[in-house]
């Protein structure tokens, strides 16, 4: 849910035509302004600008405790998709910190709107009730815990919260299942069927016990009632276009072509890369893995094209390549750039906030308690 609470001061228009040193020196006004009034965050795939201007940048975990912790700050400008905006206004917003606050909300900007996931857009909660709905006519759902990506609706964060779910995110999911398993012998795990498949198999659970739910086959998914029956973790058919780019004949012809290279992915790719890699996970490891490394590794990195171009630019000691021949970037992440970063702080500044997410009371209560179990986790 999104609004936007006044007629905005400033219309978007005459920001395009600014150049990026004037958008530079009047977001700084604003920072300058604001001071600790004012929080931009910035997940890894933001544009090198945008991350120039953020005050704090992390991966989908340390940016939701980011939120979490946010101390006396009003406005926590979020330059990253949609479901991270979601997220941190339920986290920033609870009740307790909002009276510490002396009843004062923090407003979450999400400066362009259409920064969305088409990961997040693959389940719907309707689906996903359908679904539930469905698996209880094969087994006790009971039995079931329903485990969330955080890359997903706060609706849908909302159901878990309600059926004893979690939230995960890259850097957690093996914890999180272990969570789950202690409390049931099945999980249901939506949107990405790729983390979901990559980490239960870190747990040994073999794909014959993984069956792909799609929700467009009205027939359990696709499913026999038999496979559904002997699984352990129902994976949804979701993923992520950006991952699903790189494949295993990249990292073969990278370790012909290089001998001694190192293969570096995000656990959103696909199972027959992610096993083939040496090392997996989210954007934060990533970036720790290849900071650690000694001068003169070799690294073949499959993750969105900024991150593995910043990576390649901060260090120049080792040798960088991106894991796929063609551009995987995201197109929703790059919708956030300097016009609309200056356009949403000025319009802040002026007292007319533009494109605040705000998640309604009931879906952030329920969102909140999956959300806070993720944390108690890890
Ligand atoms: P991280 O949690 O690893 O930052 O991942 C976020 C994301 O959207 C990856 O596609
Ligand atoms: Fe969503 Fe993939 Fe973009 Fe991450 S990289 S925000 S999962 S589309």
């Amino acid at each position: 849910m999104t609004t936007t609470l006044e007629t905005p001061a400033f219309d978007f228009a005459p920001y395009r035509s600014l150049s990026n040193e004037e958008l530079t020196d009047r977001i700084n006004a604003v920072r300058r302004k604001q001071g600790s009034r004012l929080m931009i965050l910035g997940h890894h795939y933001q544009q090198d600008e945008v991350i120039a201007q953020s005050d704090l940048r992390g991966d989908s975990y340390q940016l939701s405790k980011m939120a979490a912790d946010s101390g006396d700050c009003r406005h926590i400008v979020f330059c990253g998709v949609h479901f991270m905006a979601e997220t941190a206004d339920i986290l920033a917003n609870r009740p307790e910190k909002i009276a510490a606050r002396d009843g004062h909300r923090v407003d979450v900007i999400l400066p362009d709107m259409a920064a969305g996931c088409s990961m997040a857009d693959m389940a719907a909660i309707d689906q996903v009730e359908n679904a539930w709905e469905d698996l209880g006519e094969l087994i006790d759902t009971n039995d079931i815990t329903p485990v969330t990506y955080i890359n997903s609706a706060a609706s849908l964060k909302s159901f878990v919260g309600r059926h004893g779910g979690i939230v995960c995110t890259s850097s957690n999911a093996a914890s999180v299942l272990k969570w789950a398993f202690a409390r049931t012998s099945r999980v249901l795990f939506f949107p990405d069927q790729h983390l979901g498949r990559n980490t239960a198999q870190t747990m040994g659970i073999p794909n014959d016990q993984m069956p792909v739910w799609n929700p467009y086959d009205l027939e359990f998914g696709g499913n026999t009632a038999e496979a559904i029956r002997n699984s352990k973790v129902i994976l949804w058919k979701g993923h992520c276009s950006v991952h699903q780019m790189f494949k295993k004949e990249h990292v073969a012809a990278f370790r012909r072509d290089y001998p001694g290279i190192q293969i570096l992915v995000h656990p959103e790719c696909m199972q027959e890369v992610n096993e083939i890699a040496d090392v997996s996970g989210s954007t934060g490891k990533i970036i720790e893995t290849v900071r650690n490394a000694p001068a003169g590794t070799k690294w073949a990195i499959g993750t969105e094209l900024h991150l593995v171009n910043r990576l390649k630019q901060e260090h120049p000691e080792q040798e960088i390549h991106f894991l796929s021949p063609v551009v995987c970037m995201c197109a929703t992440m790059y919708r956030i750039d300097l016009a609309h970063l200056c356009w949403s702080l000025e319009n802040l500044d002026a007292g007319t906030p533009v494109n605040v997410v705000r998640v309604d009371d009931e879906t952030s209560q329920w969102s909140r308690t999956a959300l806070e179990r993720m944390l108690s986790v890890t």
